[in-house]
């Protein structure tokens, strides 16, 4: 486990951040102008009613889309000057995604699907390491005695535990979560929540996730409420 390191040092920064969509003659406004900063070590949730723009803002974090207006720094970096290819290289170093439908790859097992960040981009992790690490993230998400089974042959809590360990394989700053317990019951999607929090407890990782279901906001520490593209309110604890 990495120790907890440069707590409170401001990992993102929105400033006036502006997105429209041009829907033919029609401009949508998904934001209006947001203002905020995360903390490295935060445990923020995003929530708001459908088409508040949390998607939008979260795809926009994690350098997925780029903003109309305002800017967005990362790890003190302004990325509105960075090349795609930047973007994808700062993207794949920085950030993990987890996806409501958990996304992984259906013809590769458990093991494989943890694994396969590391197999891609420019840096080359050695098969060593690489085994190292999905065993013990197969370890710290309890699925030691799935590794060889494949997507479908999983529950969908279990997926989304793939899926996190998939997303934290490269051991990002942050990890950015869309909905990840809209799939599941309750049970599992307080399990899923738990499981985030230990590795924001245990190795300082930020996570920045949006939630319908006050039950899950509730469990973080810092939480934004979006209302028509604007940040309504926020609270910490
Ligand atoms: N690609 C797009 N083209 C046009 N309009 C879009 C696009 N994506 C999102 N929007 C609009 O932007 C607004 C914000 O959408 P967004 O998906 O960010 O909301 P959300 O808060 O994630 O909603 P939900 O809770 O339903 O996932 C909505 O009005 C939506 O219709
Ligand atoms: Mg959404």
């Amino acid at each position: 486990m990495k120790l907890k390191e440069n707590m409170n040092e401001v990992i993102v920064t929105l400033n006036d951040l502006r997105k429209t969509y041009q829907m033919g003659q029609v401009q949508v406004e998904a934001l209006r102008g947001i203002n905020l900063e995360i903390k490295s070590g935060d445990f923020v949730s995003v929530a708001g009613p459908s088409g508040s723009g949390k998607t939008t803002m979260m795809n926009i974090i994690g350098l997925i889309d780029r903003p109309s207006g305002g800017r967005i720094c990362i790890e003190g970096k302004e990325t509105g000057s960075l090349s795609r290819r930047e973007l994808t290289r700062f993207r794949r170093e920085y950030i993990g995604f987890v996806f409501q439908s958990f996304n992984l790859l259906p013809v590769l097992t458990v093991f494989e699907n943890i694994e396969l960040p590391l197999t891609i981009g420019a840096k080359k992790t050695s098969r060593a390491e690489r085994k190292d690490r999905v065993e013990a993230l197969l370890k710290e998400v309890d699925l030691q005695d799935r590794r060889r089974h494949l997507p479908a042959e999983l529950s969908g809590g279990q997926q989304q535990r793939v899926a996190i360990a998939r997303a934290l394989v490269t051991r990002p700053r942050l990890v950015i979560a869309d909905e990840p317990t809209a799939n599941l019951d309750s049970e599992n999607g307080s399990r899923i929540l738990e499981l985030m929090k230990t590795v924001n407890k245990e190795d300082g990782t930020t996570f920045l996730f949006s939630t319908h279901d006050p039950g899950i906001w509730k469990m973080a520490d810092h939480i934004l409420f979006l209302r028509d593209g604007a940040l309504e309110k926020e609270e910490r604890r």
